[in-house]
């Protein structure tokens, strides 16, 4: 048997037997990935060329058909796919693969983003910036895993995730696709995903993680996506690297640039980026797979390449592994090879990292999914539970002004009306079709726990937020008047197959982030009533609310909750859940405040806008609960010195003051009092989830170390200063929110 095809041998040595069989066209075959056949084939009359450039979800190939794909397949000249969305597609591609002359599996990618959502059938999960307000690294953790065992179970191996970006413009889309605006959240998240999707990477249990965008993506210019992105490198070193670099201390499998040019470099032809950063200072082994077309974009958009071939050698050259996507790579790459412009080496290289990721994953032994099988695991009650709980933990309670929880009992008549309030935009960004019966709406959830006896009315506004009737806008308001309590369900429209008429997600960012449409009509209508009015929100991206917040009596945050997120919002609502969960993401009061993050520098804020608030409506880490709870008893011991030798400990009385059991998420922050660049006035370096019952107090404890205090050097190294620490202790972000206590490091 030929080594490779051993599965007792070391994969290295699987690898170099493989590779040393290969021709120069299959091996940069294994660099190539196309979009499935069946995405291809529907999009055939639907798309043009122009449509390609400019579409980052929708392709086709000019002069292609989707025989020639499959062809391609079994001449070995593809390594992977990406948006074949059923298992039937993903096994019978496979079997073409392994006709090919080595028989060398394919590598299913897919956006699973919150659950393999993308396919229809599969548990859909929140979004990841409503699953960051949970604060709940575990949950991350449990979703990741069941996502790969969902995934695995279609035959797919490979998730575009996690987004590791630290979101820092609400203007910009993808803002739901992040872990919020904290560097710390972000990296405590992100390493939870890919540990969760990897496991060890050596089974059939197991996934890939992409950790994406690398980098400068999340602070667009203009807060559009793919926009240049210039900054220093200290806050690239500060804020945008640490996840990434967690991601790939954390066994990270592959990589994706981001659109972005950054400081004049497209990221796609970044060496900085690619290889000396990733590879020679943090020891990346994995791969690098571009984003989509984002390797052509060098020469057509960014304009560093004069021609398409000069793009793909800055790129491979730069450190690129893989092409997401297009039938041109093959052929031009292998003349590059055969002109002597790029070694076969470097080929040699890439193709090394893909064949060991597919020997890890089990594929040559197993490359298919059990057709029979695959709806034992996807959506199974275990894994609907979890996107239940989730969503539980993810809604974040704004505002309450004494109206929640509802009384089952006591409302008569419920009004129900809002775009989201019975539309599957519920479940978010990356979330395909999927049958309604697996979807909970809000109309739903309220349904199911009203009282029998209840009247729950629903006024339907229809889907589009641009296109809301006013004459339905009219109705509700009128319905309200009748009503005892008011549910207004509004926000954003994510949906990706209507592509052109989102208003949040990819591609689809704006110049302000106020609701879009008739919707502050509708609400500020049906709060006229009189009638006590909540305000729900279903939304990627932080809303500049202020116009309707003093006007409704409470505001649930519900973000993309998933295909449970209606009965949490229910449950939340009347209060059989207490929420809990608090933002990863600053609520500015409007467009205008933006950039609007908590973790500035101190003089910020020195000189405080006129005419305007200069704090934002609500800040990061806020959110309330039903019940009350009082932080007392901050005590700071041990230390540490310059050395870095040393900790602290830190404690804090938490106390249930209320009558409802809750879970409480406590948050501690640093301040470093002088430093020699300037820092943030507030950076977030621990928090627990702790369940305390009414009436109940529990001392929790966090452990400082030396590396949770240092801030980079003039040389980016590391370095804790001497000198004063101020510790902050409490519930959220807000001054009047924390305790406060001061440790001093010694000069060595
Ligand atoms: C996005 C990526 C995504 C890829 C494949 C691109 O437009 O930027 O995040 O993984 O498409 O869907």
């Amino acid at each position: 048997m030929e080594i490779y095809k051993n599965p007792t041998a070391p994969i290295a040595s699987r690898v170099e037997d493989l590779l040393q069989r290969m021709t120069l066209e299959e091996k940069v075959g294994q660099t190539n990935q196309l979009v499935g056949v069946e995405h291809f084939r529907h999009n055939l009359g639907v798309m043009n060329a122009g449509d390609l450039f400019r579409n980052t979800a929708q392709a086709i190939y000019v002069g292609c058909e989707p025989e020639d794909l499959e062809a391609w397949t079994q001449q070995g000249r593809v390594g992977s796919f990406l948006h074949v969305n059923t298992i039937e597609e993903a096994n019978r591609l496979q079997h073409l693969a392994m006709q090919s002359r080595l028989a060398v599996p394919l590598l299913f990618g897919i956006d699973a983003i919150h659950g393999n959502a993308y396919c229809r059938d599969n548990t859909v999960y929140p979004g990841n910036l409503g699953l960051a307000c949970s604060f709940n690294v575990e949950l991350a953790r449990r979703i990741a895993r069941q996502t790969a065992a969902e995934m695995r179970a279609m035959n797919m191996h490979w998730t575009f995730n996690p987004n590791v970006e630290v979101a820092r413009d609400a203007r910009w889309g993808r803002c739901g696709e992040t872990y919020g605006e904290d560097c710390y959240l972000v990296t405590r998240m992100g390493v939870a995903t890919v540990e969760g999707l990897q496991g060890k990477l050596d089974s059939e249990a197991d996934v890939m993680a992409c950790a994406k965008h690398w980098v400068g993506g999340s602070l667009p210019e203009n807060g559009t996506n793919g926009s240049p992105a210039d900054m220093s490198e200290r806050t690239l070193r500060t804020t945008f690297f640490p996840p990434f670099k967690a991601a790939v201390d954390a066994g990270v499998a592959t990589v994706m640039p981001s659109h972005n040019e950054l400081n004049g470099v497209p990221c796609h032809s970044n060496r900085w980026l690619m290889t000396d950063v990733l590879r020679g200072e943090w020891g990346f082994d994995g791969f690098v797979v571009s984003d989509w077309m984002d390797i052509e974009h060098v020469h057509d958009l960014h304009g560093t390449a004069e021609t398409v071939e000069d793009a793909y050698r800055q790129s491979i050259t730069a450190g690129m592994d893989m092409h997401m996507h297009g039938p041109g790579w093959v052929d031009a790459v292998c003349q590059l090879v055969r002109d002597g412009v790029i070694s076969e080496e470097r080929i040699d290289e890439s193709v090394r990292r893909i064949l060991t990721m597919k020997f890890r994953l089990g594929l040559f032994e197993h490359p298919y999914a059990d057709e029979a099988k695959t709806m034992q695991v996807r959506l199974c009650q275990e894994h609907r539970r979890t996107a239940l709980e989730a969503a539980r933990q993810s809604i974040v309670l704004l505002k309450n002004s004494g109206l929640l929880p509802l009384d089952a009992k006591r409302v008569g008549k419920i009004l129900v009306t809002g775009i989201n309030a019975n539309d599957e935009n519920i479940m978010g960004d990356w979330s395909a079709q999927q049958r309604a019966e697996n979807v909970i709406t809000v109309l739903d959830g309220v349904r199911s726990l009203a009282s029998e006896d209840a009247e729950v009315m629903y006024v339907d506004q229809g889907w589009d937020p641009r296109n809301m009737n006013p004459a339905m806008v009219e109705r509700a308001a009128q319905a309200a008047r009748e009503a005892d309590v008011n549910i207004v369900v509004a926000g954003e429209y994510m949906m990706r197959w209507r592509w052109h008429d989102r208003t949040c997600g990819e591609d689809t960012d704006r110049s302000d982030i106020d609701l879009v449409g008739l919707q502050n009509e509708l609400i500020e209508r049906v709060a006229a009533s009189g009638k006590p009015t909540v305000l729900v929100l279903i939304n990627g991206r932080p809303l500049g609310i202020e116009r309707v917040a003093g006007k409704v009596s409470a505001i649930v945050e519900a973000w993309e909750s998933g295909m449970c997120g209606g009965q949490a919002i229910a449950e939340i609502l009347f209060g059989k859940v207490n929420p809990s969960a608090k933002l990863s993401i600053t609520i500015p009061h409007s467009v205008g405040q933006l950039r609007s993050y908590y973790d500035h520098k101190p003089s910020m804020y020195f000189h405080p806008y006129v005419c305007a608030p200069s704090e934002p409506l609500f800040p990061f880490g806020y959110g309330l609960s039903y019940t009350q709870y009082a932080y007392s008893n901050l005590s700071l011991s041990g230390e540490i010195d310059a050395d870095g030798n040393g900790q602290i400990d830190v404690a804090v009385t938490v106390a249930n003051t209320g009558k409802r059991d809750g879970v409480e998420i406590v948050q501690l922050y640093i301040r470093d009092e002088y430093s020699t660049f300037t820092r943030p006035v507030k950076e977030l370096k621990d928090f627990a989830r702790v369940e305390l019952k009414a009436g109940g107090k529990k001392r929790v404890h966090f452990i400082l170390t030396a590396d949770k205090l240092a801030m980079l050097d003039g040389n980016f190294a590391p370095v804790v200063e001497p000198g004063g620490f101020v510790v902050m202790v409490g519930s959220s972000s807000r001054d009047c929110d924390l305790l406060k206590s001061r440790f001093v490091v010694k000069k060595k």
